[in-house]
C-alpha cells in the first residue's frame, strides 16, 4: 500500500472544509540523515468535527499537530485553513491566524507557574488586543467549572483543574478549532473523563472543531473520527458512528490506562 490510500469521509453537507491538507510533507535534516516525519498526508476536516489522531510513537502525530496549528511550516504540500493558504506565510501572519482561529491544549498544560488562573486565561486576550478581559476570562473559567478557582495558581490546583485552566485559555478567544496533543495523557482516569466532557460540550454546544492526539483507544472512542498515522502516513481513517459520551460508560477492564 502506498500510504496515500484512504477513505475520504464527507461530513460537510456541502460546506467547504475548515482544514484542507494535500500531500503535506515535513522532512527534518539530522546531519546527513533525512527524517520524513510526514510523508504525503492529505486530509479534509470540516467545521464541527471531533477528530482524534492515533498512531505509534514517532509516527508523526505531534508534527502533524504543529502543522495544523500553524506552529511550523511544512517542507512541501498545501495547507488551507478556512480557505486561507497558510503553508507559505511568514511568522507574523502565522501568529495572527493562530491567535484568531486556533486554541491549543498540551499534555503538560503549559501554564505559567506563578500566575493565577484568571491571568493565564486573559493572556490570549491581551495578545489579541481585546477588551473586557476580566469578564471574558472569568466566563471561560466558569464554563470549565472553575468559577471558584479564579485566583489559584497552578501549584494550588489539581492536574485536572490545571488542564481545565488550559482549556479555558484555549477557548477564551472563541477559536473555530481547538488542537490538543494528549490532553488527558497526564491525568488520572476521573480527571480525564471530566476533560473529555468539556471537549464534548464545546464540540456539541458551540460547534468548535476539536482535533486531538491520543494514545488511548478508549478516549478515541469518544470522538467522531479516528485518523491513524504510521511512519508519517495516514493508514486508517474511520468514522465512529456512535461516539461514547464521557462519563456515561465505564472503561472496559482490558483497556486500562498505561
Ligand atoms: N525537530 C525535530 N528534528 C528532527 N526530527 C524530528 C523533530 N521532531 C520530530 N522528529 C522526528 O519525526 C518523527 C515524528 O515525530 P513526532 O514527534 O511527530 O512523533 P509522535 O507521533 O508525536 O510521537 P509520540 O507519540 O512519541 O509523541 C520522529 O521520528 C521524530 O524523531
Ligand atoms: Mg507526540
Amino acid at each position: 500500500m502506498s500510504g496515500n490510500e484512504k477513505i475520504m469521509i464527507n461530513t460537510s453537507n456541502g460546506r467547504p472544509p475548515i482544514i484542507t491538507i494535500r500531500d503535506l510533507t515535513k522532512v527534518y535534516l539530522m546531519g546527513q540523515h533525512e527524517v520524513r516525519a510526514l510523508d504525503g498526508v492529505s486530509l479534509d476536516i470540516h467545521q464541527g468535527e471531533f477528530l482524534s489522531i492515533m498512531g505509534p510513537s514517532g509516527s508523526g502525530k505531534s508534527t502533524m499537530m504543529n502543522m495544523l496549528g500553524a506552529l511550523d511550516t511544512p517542507t512541501s504540500g498545501e495547507y488551507l485553513l478556512d480557505g486561507e493558504d497558510v503553508a507559505h506565510l511568514h511568522d507574523d501572519a502565522l501568529a495572527e491566524i493562530r491567535n484568531r482561529k486556533i486554541g491549543f491544549v498540551f499534555q503538560n498544560f503549559n501554564l505559567l507557574s506563578r500566575t493565577p488562573a484568571i491571568q493565564q486565561v486573559e493572556l490570549p486576550l491581551v495578545y489579541a488586543g481585546r477588551r473586557r478581559r476580566d469578564e471574558r476570562a472569568q466566563q471561560a473559567l466558569e464554563l470549565v467549572g472553575l468559577g471558584d478557582r479564579l485566583h489559584h495558581k497552578p501549584s494550588e490546583l489539581s492536574g485536572g483543574q490545571q488542564q481545565r485552566v488550559a482549556i479555558a485559555r484555549a477557548l477564551v478567544n472563541e477559536p473555530a478549532i481547538i488542537l490538543a496533543d494528549e490532553p488527558t495523557g497526564n491525568l488520572d482516569s476521573q480527571s480525564g473523563v471530566e476533560v473529555m466532557q468539556i471537549f464534548q460540550r464545546l464540540n456539541r454546544e458551540r460547534g468548535i472543531t476539536v482535533i486531538f492526539v491520543t494514545h488511548d483507544p478508549w478516549i478515541a472512542r469518544h470522538t467522531n473520527r479516528v485518523v491513524t498515522l504510521a511512519d508519517g502516513r495516514i493508514v486508517r481513517d474511520e468514522t465512529i458512528a456512535e461516539p461514547l459520551i464521557a462519563g456515561e460508560s465505564k472503561r472496559p477492564s482490558d483497556q486500562l490506562l498505561r
